[in-house]
C-alpha cells in the first residue's frame, strides 16, 4: 500500500525532521516500496481522507506539531491507519523527560536525580538543592534544544533567562560524569550501543547536527558491559510503553554506573544519527533498516 513518510511539522526539531524525511523516503523508494513525503499532521490528515494514505512512517521530530508526543498517534488510532513506533502512551511519556524519569525511578531503573521545576519555578533553589553541576532541561524538547548546562553559580543568571524565556515546565538534572551511550531498539531487540566523543565540552544541537568532529564508537562497549548497557536500554524502552522502534539515551557515571537519561520515539535517520550506525554494525545497510521499521507495522 501507499506509504505516507511523515516529516517536517512545527516543533522545534523541524529542520531535523526534514533532514531525517528526506533519507527515509529515498531509502524506502529505493526497496520499491510506493511511498510519498507528507509535511505535518494536518496535511496527513488531509492524505488520509482523501484515499491516499495506507500507513505512516513517522519522522516527525519533538511535541507541539511533531509526531513524538502522542498526539499524531491517538489521531492515526482513532482513523485505522497504522504507523511506525509507539503508541499514544509510550510516544506521550517518553515526550515528557520529567514523568519518565519518575517512572524509571517507580520501576527501580538507575536516573540522575533531578527536580522538577514547574513554570516560573525556582530555577536557583533547585541548583543548590542537587548540587552543582546540573543540566536544565526543558521536559518536552529533542535535540538538546533549549538544554543549559550550568557548572557553578556564575551560570545561574543565564540559566534563569533561558527559563523564563522557554515558559514551560522544566527539570534540573546532576549532570553524570563519565561517557555517552544511545542504544537503539528496533521491535523487541536493543541494538549495540554507540558511544558518543563529542569534541567540544559537551554533544549540544552543533554537535549532533551541524560540527563533524563529534566521534561515534559502536558498538560502545564490550562484554559483559555492553550487555548490560543494552538490557537497561530495553528495560527502559518497554517500561516508558514504547514499542516498535526507538532510541534510548544512557550514561555511565564514574561512581553510580548506568542512568537511563531520555527515549526517543522517532529518533533522527539524518546522515549525522546514531541508529544508523549502529544497525551497520550488524550488517544491516540504511534501506533495510528503514524496510525493518516499516515492517513492524504489518504485524
Ligand atoms: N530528537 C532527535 C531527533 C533524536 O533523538 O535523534
Ligand atoms: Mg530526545
Amino acid at each position: 500500500g501507499r506509504v505516507a513518510v511523515l516529516l517536517g511539522g512545527t516543533s522545534s526539531e523541524r529542520e531535523v525532521s526534514l533532514d531525517s524525511g528526506a533519507a527515509v523516503l529515498a531509502a524506502l523508494q529505493s526497496r520499491g516500496v510506493d511511498a510519498h513525503a507528507v509535511d505535518g499532521i494536518p496535511a496527513l490528515v488531509d492524505e488520509i481522507r482523501a484515499g491516499k494514505v495506507d500507513r505512516v512512517f513517522n519522522i516527525l521530530h519533538g511535541s507541539h506539531g511533531g509526531g513524538e508526543d502522542g498526539v499524531l498517534q491517538g489521531v492515526l488510532d482513532q482513523l485505522g491507519v497504522p504507523y511506525t513506533g509507539s503508541g499514544v502512551l509510550g510516544s506521550a511519556l517518553s515526550m515528557d523527560k520529567i514523568r519518565t524519569k519518575q517512572v524509571w525511578i517507580a520501576e527501580g531503573l538507575p536516573t540522575p536525580r533531578f527536580i522538577r521545576i514547574p513554570a516560573g519555578g525556582d530555577v536557583r533553589a533547585a541548583a543548590f538543592a542537587l548540587g552543582f553541576p546540573v543540566f536544565l532541561k526543558p521536559s518536552s524538547e529533542g535535540s538538546s534544544v533549549g538544554v543549559a548546562r550550568i557548572l557553578d553559580e556564575s551560570a545561574l543568571d543565564a540559566a534563569e533567562k533561558i527559563a523564563g524565556e522557554y515558559g514551560g515546565e522544566m527539570l534540573m538534572e546532576q549532570m553524570v560524569r563519565g561517557d555517552e551511550f544511545s542504544v537503539p531498539v528496533i521491535g523487541d531487540r536493543a541494538l549495540p550501543s554507540i558511544r558518543i566523543v563529542p569534541k567540544g565540552e559537551w554533544y549540544d544541537y552543533h554537535a549532533k547536527y551541524i560540527a563533524d568532529d563529534t566521534q561515534y564508537i559502536t558498538p560502545g562497549l564490550e562484554g559483559d558491559d555492553e550487555a548490560e548497557i543494552r538490557r537497561l536500554a530495553h528495560a527502559g524502552f518497554v517500561s516508558a510503553g514504547c514499542s516498535g522502534w526507538g532510541r534510548v539515551d544512557v550514561m555511565r557515571d564514574v561512581e553510580r554506573g548506568f542512568q537511563l537519561i531520555e527515549v526517543n520515539t522517532a529518533p533522527g535517520m539524518t546522515s549525522h544519527s546514531l541508529v544508523p550506525k549502529s544497525a551497520r554494525v550488524l550488517g544491516i545497510e540504511f534501506d533495510e533498516l528503514c524496510w525493518r521499521i516499516l515492517e513492524q507495522t504489518m504485524g
